[in-house]
């Protein structure tokens, strides 16, 4: 059997539901980022690194991106819905061109929770609510309806049955 680690960096914990999800499907290690030391990467066959998306970056990814793994794969988790939305710009942001050709990425849908927001939080949602807002009808994304749909109160979209094509993966490396 590999050895895995599950290493996740979560502010609302829905990024961590599925890093314990993942952990508990293939009986790896799970590990929150910030107790993490870059050169325990290479102690694990497999990392899988698990980050929330906000503003467009995944959470804590510099662990995974600035340090090297055996083989690494990596989830995000965001408000945006995986199957519709394009993530080119996040992972080329997120990984260089050479490190992008090692890795396998999937998209999970989380959650959010206008209740638990922190100030700041709250205030780049309320800026980008008024940016949404501003434009035309014709030209907002899916993202942006889903943000006015959801926008002051709280959605779960977190789903275990979503992990199995990650779950699946790594059983085949
Ligand atoms: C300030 C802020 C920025 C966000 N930016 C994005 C984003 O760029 N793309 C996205 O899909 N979701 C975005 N989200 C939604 C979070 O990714 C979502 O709530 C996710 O479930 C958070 O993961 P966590 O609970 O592990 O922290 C944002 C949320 C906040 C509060």
């Amino acid at each position: 059997m590999a050895n895995i680690a599950v290493i996740y960096k979560s502010i609302y914990g829905t990024t961590k539901q599925y890093a314990e999800w993942i952990a508990e499907e293939l009986s790896a290690s799970l590990l929150e980022a910030s107790n993490v030391k870059p050169a325990q990467l290479m102690d694990y066959d497999v990392v899988i690194y698990g980050g929330g998306l906000y503003a467009g970056g995944i959470a804590g990814a510099k662990l995974v991106s600035k340090n090297p793994c055996k083989s690494l794969v990596v989830f995000t988790v965001g408000l945006a819905t995986p199957e519709i939305t394009d993530y080119t710009d996040i992972i080329t942001k997120s990984f260089t061109s050479e490190y992008r050709n090692k890795i396998k990425v999937f998209h999970l849908q989380g959650g959010m929770d206008y209740g638990q927001l922190s100030m700041i939080h709250k205030a780049m949602m309320a800026f980008k609510k008024k940016e949404v807002e501003k434009t035309p009808l014709s030209e907002r994304t899916n993202d942006d309806l889903l943000l006015l749909e959801t926008y002051g109160g709280k959605c779960v979209f977190t789903d275990r049955e979503t992990i199995k094509p990650l779950v699946d993966y790594v059983r085949a490396v």
